[in-house]
């Protein structure tokens, strides 16, 4: 089965660097397929250089976050673009699997075979989540999701990260009307209560979520540059021109 990993992406100083990072990552992967969102009106052509220089079997998408929700503190990031995605695959696979994976995590090649067979919803433990350090489903001796254990709770079914679980693609035609809701922090429960699933469905992972291959490491957020320095004369016409255009 082919995974379908969906990266929303939006453009800031350290896009470029996370998405090199992700491409390089999925050099490693066979039978996957890169659909990269970007929360923008326009497509970035650095981005589709990046991915036509790769190799890996990509779609390059945009959908930007509604007007209404840029405006506020708590965003929810990267959801116009994951349901993008959503019509994409519902348009376009029979099969499969959907992991969303968002851009400035680190992912172990491991885990994309633990995912690779998931029938209805598989998960597994992410590391660096909240003040715990860790989001994963509680299993049983028994091999059963029976809990969940993450530092945020905050009144979820499915308290879990992003990162931690994957979705047949079977399972996203079945249920044909469901996205991902605007709101901050629920996304993956809002999205996961939707599918109708039972505990029983769950597919723990990562020798029954005993493992991380999965980290919500985050990238240090960068100042936009100042480009007066290199704008100066002293500059023109050299290659300090140039690098200005990669530079956000
Ligand atoms: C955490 C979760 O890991 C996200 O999956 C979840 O959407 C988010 O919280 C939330 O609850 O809002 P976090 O690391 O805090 O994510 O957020 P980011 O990494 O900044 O954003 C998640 C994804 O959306 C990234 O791939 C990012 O590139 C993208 N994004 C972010 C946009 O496309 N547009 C934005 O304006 C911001
Ligand atoms: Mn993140």
């Amino acid at each position: 089965p082919v995974i379908y990993l969906v990266t929303p992406t939006y453009r800031r100083p350290e896009q470029i660097p996370d998405l090199t990072r992700l491409a390089q990552t999925l050099l490693n992967v066979p039978a996957v397929h890169w659909i990269v969102v970007e929360d923008s009106s326009t497509l970035s052509p650095a981005i589709a250089s990046l991915l036509k220089r790769y190799g890996i079997p990509h779609t390059h998408l945009k959908a930007q976050m509604p007007e209404k929700y840029k405006k506020s503190k708590l965003k929810p990031r990267g959801v116009a673009n994951r349901n993008a995605a959503l019509d994409w695959v519902r348009s376009n696979c029979k099969s499969g699997v959907v992991y969303f994976a968002d851009d400035d995590n680190t992912y172990d090649i491991r885990l994309f075979e633990e995912m690779r067979f998931t029938k209805k919803v598989s998960m597994w433990p992410v590391g660096l989540v909240t003040k715990v350090g860790l989001s994963s489903p509680v299993v049983n001796d028994k091999g059963l999701v029976v809990d969940f254990f993450d530092g945020w709770m905050a009144n979820r079914k499915f308290p879990v990260d992003m990162a931690g679980f994957a979705v047949s693609v079977q399972l996203v035609l079945e249920k044909s009307d469901v996205y991902m809701p605007y709101v901050p922090g629920h996304e993956e429960d809002g999205f996961l209560k939707k599918l109708d699933i039972t505990p029983a469905d769950i597919e723990p992972k990562a020798d029954r979520c005993t493992q991380i291959f999965v980290w919500h490491t985050q990238t240090k957020s960068n100042s936009p540059a100042n480009r007066t320095t290199a704008a100066g004369k002293r500059y023109k016409g050299t290659n300090i021109d140039i690098l200005q255009e990669w530079v956000v």
